[in-house]
């Protein structure tokens, strides 16, 4: 792996050609690209296998959360695109994780989220789950691991933790900004050596590449800032 392969530019808020138009021109700059629901739905599976086209893996952001077998037929839709990992929410429960992943086969890897970023302790609290953030993470991770699910999309403050629960896994991080990048939305961010030290695979980039007035240019700031974070 270089440094350039863990970095996956989120192709968000744009149309489908403005999408396809910045992927063309940054895919010998990043390792892969991470659609979400916004662009997916607009632009369905044409996007994405135009996407995936230009060769570089496919994270297909759409957080699948549903009746196992929904879910399961969903998955194998997805599995027919050539897209490299999916997510699913953990809370759908492990029925729905299980089936998911048997859909999944072999080359799709499944990642899961655990708990919303934008859900904090009075959330969870509401919604009526049980302990702190922490703790609901752990018994999450518990039963993606059971179902035999071995990726997670998760802040980056958390992982290190996640690392620590699940061994091995694949970790997605977004909500990475280099020091000199604005935070907009995102309320925790790390930079992108500090997603690589805490064992981030794929490090999740949206605006500040796709919004920068030199999008190749950001890319690039991006994989020598990941690389620092490889040898520190
Ligand atoms: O523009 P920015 O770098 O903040 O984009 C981050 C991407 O990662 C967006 O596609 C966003 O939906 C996604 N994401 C996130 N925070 C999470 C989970 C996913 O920002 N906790």
């Amino acid at each position: 792996m270089t440094a350039q392969d863990y970095l996956y530019a989120a192709l968000d808020q744009m149309d489908p050609e403005q999408a396809l138009a910045l992927a063309r021109r940054i895919a010998s700059h990043v390792g892969g690209f991470k659609i979400g629901m916004d662009l997916f739905n607009q632009g369905g599976p044409d996007v994405v296998r135009a996407v995936v086209e230009l060769g570089r893996p496919v994270f297909l952001d759409l957080k699948l959360h549903d009746i196992p077998q929904t879910v399961a037929r969903g998955v194998q839709a997805v599995r027919d695109l050539g897209v490299r990992y999916l997510n699913v929410h953990a809370t759908g429960g492990e029925t729905m994780l299980r089936a998911a992943r048997e859909a999944a086969g072999s080359r799709l890897h499944l990642l899961a989220v655990t708990l919303l970023t934008s859900i904090d302790a009075a959330a969870a609290a509401a919604i009526g789950w049980q302990g702190t953030p922490q703790e609901i993470v752990e018994r999450l991770v518990r039963i993606t691991q059971s179902a035999g699910i071995e990726g997670y999309v998760t802040s980056g403050e958390e992982a290190a933790m996640l690392r620590r629960l699940a061994p091995g896994s694949v970790i997605a991080v977004p909500g990475v900004r280099r020091a000199k990048d604005a935070v907009a939305d995102q309320r925790r961010v790390v930079t992108p050596a500090q997603a690589r030290r805490a064992g981030a695979d794929l490090i999740i980039v949206g605006r500040a590449i796709a919004q920068a007035p030199d999008p190749l240019g950001a890319a690039q700031a991006f994989v020598e800032e990941i690389a620092e974070g490889e040898t520190a």
